[in-house]
């Protein structure tokens, strides 16, 4: 039976208090759609505004990557310590347990292997496909001075297109060819044309001088990309001096899963980027240095 009198006697509406405004605080995303903050605020905890991606993607494009043999047995015991994971479709079907709630990152780009030109990728995900699986985000290579550069700004701005419909964010990911500098002068133009041409987040590497001017110049976050396996100690520092510039998280793999202690690493990684705990602080909290560490 219906109570109609609570429903005309109600006392708590409050009216002296002004309504009360939520102002999201991650960069660049205060005008999106509420869909699309909702999933950037699972990638980006909204405590601190940043993220610890794990990258595991690496087989798309170059095979079974050391570390990556066996995803079920290296990096499922990873998942509840990363705030997003970066993967494949195929991966996410054969291997990643729906019950994880890890929220994922899907690469939606591919094509051409190691053998080929890397640039010449397609859009290789549908979008209605990234919605079937949850997909919290999609994620596109973006070759800025690459062979095949437009191509690959047109299939991020396709996901943009196809993303804005779906609600879901796309992560741009900056890729470097062999023959291009990564210093600040190319990855403040690779991050900037991601940023203007609708890519939510960007993925880019770290360079010692300016990268401040990289996250600055550009009005969307910016995660750093960890890149070949360095000393734990190394790749904290790395991970502290991008947090410390303005990197919005990191999207980190081999530096993860290389490791002869991912579990310990990936911690150390999110006290680093969660916590601003200074590297070495991390690294005595969480490595043990009687294991080999390089
Ligand atoms: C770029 O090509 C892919 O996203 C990589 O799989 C990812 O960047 C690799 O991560 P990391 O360099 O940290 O191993």
């Amino acid at each position: 039976m219906p109570d109609n009198d609570d429903l005309t006697d109600g006392e708590r509406f409050q009216t002296q208090v002004a309504a009360r405004p939520h102002v999201n605080q991650l960069k660049g995303a205060g005008a999106l759609d509420w869909g699309m903050q909702s999933r950037l605020a699972r990638i980006f905890d909204p405590r601190t505004n940043r993220t610890v991606m794990l990258a595991i993607d690496h087989g798309y494009f170059q095979g079974p990557t050391t570390g990556l043999e066996r995803v079920d047995l290296s990096i499922v015991p990873l998942l509840g310590f990363a705030d997003a994971l970066m993967t494949t479709r195929g991966m996410v079907r054969s291997t990643i347990p729906a019950t994880s709630g890890v929220p994922i990152v899907l690469r939606a780009s591919g094509g051409p292997s190691i053998l080929k030109d890397l640039s010449d990728e397609q859009i290789a995900v549908a979008m209605d496909d990234a919605v079937r699986l949850n997909a919290t985000a999609v994620a596109v290579q973006v070759f800025i001075g690459g062979e095949n550069e437009t191509q690959s700004v047109h299939n991020m701005t396709r996901l943009v297109d196809q993303g804005q419909q779906a609600g879901i964010p796309v992560l741009a990911v900056t890729a470097v060819g062999r023959e291009l500098s990564r210093d600040a002068r190319y990855l403040r133009l690779a991050v900037r044309i991601c940023a203007e041409l609708g890519a939510h987040m960007v993925k880019t590497y770290y360079c010692a001088e300016g990268f401040d001017t990289v996250t600055s110049g550009c009005p969307v976050p910016v995660v750093m990309a960890g890149g070949k396996k360095l000393s734990g100690l190394d790749a904290l520092t790395m991970a502290y001096n991008a947090i410390e510039a303005g990197a919005a998280g990191v999207d980190m793999g081999r530096n993860i899963f290389q490791s002869d202690q991912p579990v310990a690493m990936i911690r150390a990684v999110r006290a680093v980027v969660h916590d601003s705990a200074k590297p070495e602080h991390a690294y005595e909290k969480f490595m043990q240095p009687t294991l080999h560490d390089n």
